[in-house]
């Protein structure tokens, strides 16, 4: 897959390019990315990619001609099928079902805005907005390794234990389950007993039971018009019935 992202300021891209899960599934060669900054398609003495807004009022707004020089060099360098996403609050919200989308196609070309906004021309060549949540950063580089990162640990190969993955938040539509490591016993508390007990279709059952309860407690949108097995249903029933409304994690 060839991740491309057309941005004012690759050193911020670089960090992601360089580290974790991304470096990783570059060394696996999992995974091709590029940054191609639009400033290196203009010719002038000061390099501006930025100008006045008509119509007047505060702030600059990106030049269309150096992203658009920079988004047509991506699309020359990426695969056949390569969507142009510009990263936008404006745009649809990114969720998990969109990234495993992603994670199928041959490539991306993320577009990262800066300043007060891009010229709307430029939306000429962008097949979708895309919003990480109701919230304005500074540009959109950040939000462009978020979606990034999440696709890429989706790709066969990119995280260590495959498994991991499926496990999730969100990859089945449910909150993830509760986790735990050694030591088994703690002043803040102690391992459930049933993970340490070896009983695999007991523990697939707790783990299940606590992922509905938390979606139920937490997120309970996800499970509006969502149709429970008759095994979650009893799981959940079993958790609203047990459920501590004194232990923090319950509110
Ligand atoms: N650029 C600025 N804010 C953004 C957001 N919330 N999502 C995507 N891109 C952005």
């Amino acid at each position: 897959m060839r991740l491309t992202v057309v941005s004012l300021f690759p050193e911020l891209i670089d960090a992601l390019f360089h580290g974790g899960i991304v470096g990783r599934a570059r060394a696996r060669e999992l995974i091709r990315v590029a940054c191609i900054n639009p400033r290196d398609f203009v010719c002038d003495v000061h390099r501006t990619v930025d100008d006045r807004p008509y119509g007047g009022g505060p702030g600059m707004v990106m030049k269309v001609e150096p992203l658009l020089a920079a988004i047509a060099r991506g699309q020359r360098e990426s695969p056949p099928g390569t969507p142009v996403i510009l990263m936008s609050p404006q745009g649809r919200r990114f969720d998990q079902d969109l990234a495993h989308r992603f994670a199928d196609l041959p490539g991306i070309i993320l577009v990262a805005g800066r300043y007060e906004g891009i010229d709307e021309r430029v939306l000429s060549v962008i097949d979708q907005e895309l919003s990480i949540g109701d919230y304005v950063l500074s540009g959109g580089e950040l939000a462009a390794m978020v979606v990034m990162d999440a696709v890429i640990r989706l790709l066969p190969g990119a995280v260590g234990d495959a498994q991991s993955c499926s496990q999730d938040s969100f990859s089945d539509g449910l909150l993830d389950c509760p986790h735990y490591t050694r030591p088994e016993l703690h002043g803040v508390g102690d391992v459930p007993a049933v993970l340490r007990s070896g009983n695999h279709a007991a523990i697939r059952r707790w783990r299940l039971k606590q992922s509905l309860g938390r979606t139920w407690l937490r997120r309970p949108s996800l499970l509006a018009g969502r149709k429970l097995t008759p095994e979650q249903e009893d799981l959940l029933q079993e958790f609203i019935d047990n459920i501590d409304l004194d232990d923090p994690a319950c509110g």
